[in-house]
């Protein structure tokens, strides 16, 4: 078992997935907890997650983000959407235009971090079609996609990808 910075660290987008294991439901239980256990404005949760594991809406959302194929393949994709009216209410128009993504987007990177401690990989995809995504999941008015997580057990071994020096990214005071 990993501890938190390892599990931090292992992170890395998976981009195949063992098609003929599905995620278990225990497991899909635990990152949805996780990922509304997330912090958000007012405690509002402004948001809603789409857990998407019927083959052919799979299919479907990997159009929607441009034939990214590994949508498809990967058993479960959670998609994360931001009701901005709901925060609006309470916080006006920076609850609209920032807080209400900000919140999906919290809780997508606590998942996708629950994803890696129950022994799954994932990837956070950001490049689809709102419109299309929306049309997919038959989405309320008023919920709008921000991420989609695809999950499942890595056929890969993930990438380690380099990220800035500390110094190039934070300032001191
Ligand atoms: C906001 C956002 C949008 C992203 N959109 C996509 C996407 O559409 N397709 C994709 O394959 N990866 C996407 N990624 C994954 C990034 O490419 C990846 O996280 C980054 O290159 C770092 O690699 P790592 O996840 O392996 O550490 C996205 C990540 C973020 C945070």
């Amino acid at each position: 078992m990993w501890d938190f910075f390892q599990t931090v660290h292992h992170r890395h987008s998976i981009r195949r997935y063992q098609t003929d294991m599905p995620v278990e439901e225990a497991k899909l239980h635990a990152v949805l907890e996780t990922a509304v256990a997330a912090p958000s404005a007012g405690d509002l949760q402004s948001y809603c997650i789409v857990t998407v594991r019927e083959p052919l809406l799979r299919q479907a959302l990997s159009k929607a983000a441009y034939d990214q194929e590994f949508i498809a393949d990967a058993p479960v994709s959670l998609v994360f959407c931001a009701h901005n009216e709901r925060c609006a209410e309470q916080y006006g128009e920076r609850g609209r235009t920032l807080y209400a993504i900000q919140d999906a987007t919290i809780a997508a990177a606590y998942a996708q971090l629950a994803v890696v401690a129950a022994g799954l990989g994932s990837t956070w995809v950001g490049f689809f079609d709102e419109q299309a995504v929306r049309d997919t999941l038959a989405l309320e008015p008023g919920s709008h996609p921000v991420a989609i997580l695809c999950i499942g057990y890595a056929a890969e071994l993930p990438q380690e990808t380099p990220r800035k020096r500390l110094d190039d990214v934070v300032k001191w005071r």
